[in-house]
């Protein structure tokens, strides 16, 4: 159904836009995207009012059940992804323009509450490009830095892997050849900062490089940034994820040197979009997919299923461990479809060996409800089911 369907999501927001995904041409699974992230505080607010006026039904909707067959065929397994399963992406803070802009400032008890719910890893997602100077050598900002060590701090001091997300880099998915030497002097400065860090911190090349960043030009940059990291950080584990989103699809576009063995392989997951993103403020169009349902169908499931072997695929021939660093589902889609599609995508991908990161802690897609204190059961059930 996503054979042949080319929707063109077009930046809709001055200011601050952001990288994410759309669909273009896509088989199943892949999301090929033009998005651009509204301020995600004005999101939340948004999902919030929506929820808040939404009309009142006058008879029960019926939710059809889920198909319960079995694959016929026991899934193969990716190379085992060492130190990480479960975790969760604290978004929407530290990769907004400024931290709060987007609705979400860290906080301490966010950790604790993430270590309590049995996760063992943070994804932590920042915007180090708008804290950089333009020019060489591209100082970092010494109190943003501080406030990311910070958080590092947070998830290391209670034995929570901490994966350092370069998120954000706008500037680089318009110009990438331009940009290449301000990546590379990032990574510079950052390996070097981290260095003497203990193993359980990772980091992440690039969030989602998009249709723009040419295959050659990203191959390119993950060399140069792995040979400035191995320089400092010989044994710490580096995540890189291919372009078009890190989007399954593309994982064979991905040329990573044969010899380091410190790489996990990252894609993002978030189809069907027009379930996943309906009603997402960022992505044009969407407004259209709202009541878009997920009902766990046979054929649902064969998709997911189809496309995460499909990654697993590419990673036992390559021999590289995986990790599906994003994927969720925003709050204007109804939870029971939410959690549905959340439980089932975190199963699947544990039966094949591939870690995983919720999109995202607290904030449109949250896992968490920041204003009542407490989780969304449902979805932290789905995530982590009682008592595994
Ligand atoms: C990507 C974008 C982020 C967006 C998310 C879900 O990570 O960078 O802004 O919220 O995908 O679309």
């Amino acid at each position: 159904m996503w054979g042949g369907l080319a929707v063109l999501i077009l930046v809709l927001f001055t200011g601050c836009s952001s990288p994410g995904r759309g669909t273009d041409n896509v088989a199943a699974g892949t999301v090929k995207v033009e998005e651009s992230t509204l301020s995600a505080g004005s999101s939340n607010k948004d999902v919030q009012s929506t929820q808040n006026t939404s009309v009142q039904d006058t008879k029960p909707e019926e939710i059809p059940p889920e198909d319960d067959s079995q694959e016929a065929v026991v899934p193969q397994k990716a190379p085992k992804c060492e130190g990480i399963s479960r975790g969760v992406n604290l978004g929407n803070a530290l990769e907004a323009p400024q931290e709060g802009a987007w609705g979400v400032v860290l906080k301490e008890s966010y950790f604790e509450k993430i270590k309590d719910a049995g996760f063992d890893f943070v994804r932590i997602p920042v915007r180090w490009s708008g804290h950089a100077s333009l020019e060489a050598p591209y100082e970092i900002d010494a109190n943003f830095l501080k406030r990311v060590d910070w958080a590092v701090e947070q998830a290391l001091s209670r034995g929570l892997v901490a994966i350092l997300d370069m998120h954000g880099y706008d500037e680089f998915m318009q110009d990438p050849k331009g940009e290449e030497k301000r990546f590379i002097g990032l990574w510079k400065q950052l390996s070097k900062h981290y260095a003497g860090y203990p193993d359980k911190l990772y980091f992440e090349l690039l969030n989602e490089p998009t249709n723009n960043v040419p295959g050659d030009v990203w191959n390119n940059c993950i060399s140069g940034a792995l040979k400035i990291i191995r320089t400092t950080n010989p044994d710490r584990y580096i995540v890189v994820g291919p372009v078009s989103w890190n989007g399954i699809q593309q994982l064979y576009s991905l040329s990573l040197p044969e010899k380091d063995k410190k790489i996990l392989v990252t894609y993002h997951y978030y189809s069907p979009m027009e379930f996943t993103h309906q009603g997402a403020e960022w992505v044009q169009g969407s407004d259209s997919w709202m009541g878009t349902a997920w009902t766990g169908t046979a054929a649902e499931k064969a998709a997911v299923r189809s496309d995460f072997d499909l990654a697993v695929e590419w990673a036992r021939s390559n021999n590289r461990p995986l990790l599906m660093g994003e994927f969720g589902a925003y709050s204007t889609a109804k939870m029971v479809y939410r959690t549905r599609w959340t439980g089932f995508a975190a199963r699947e991908a544990e039966k094949r060996g591939i870690a995983w990161s919720y999109w995202e802690f607290c904030a449109g897609f949250g896992v968490y409800d920041s204003g009542a204190g407490e989780y969304r059961q449902e979805l932290i059930d789905a995530l982590i089911p009682p008592g595994k």
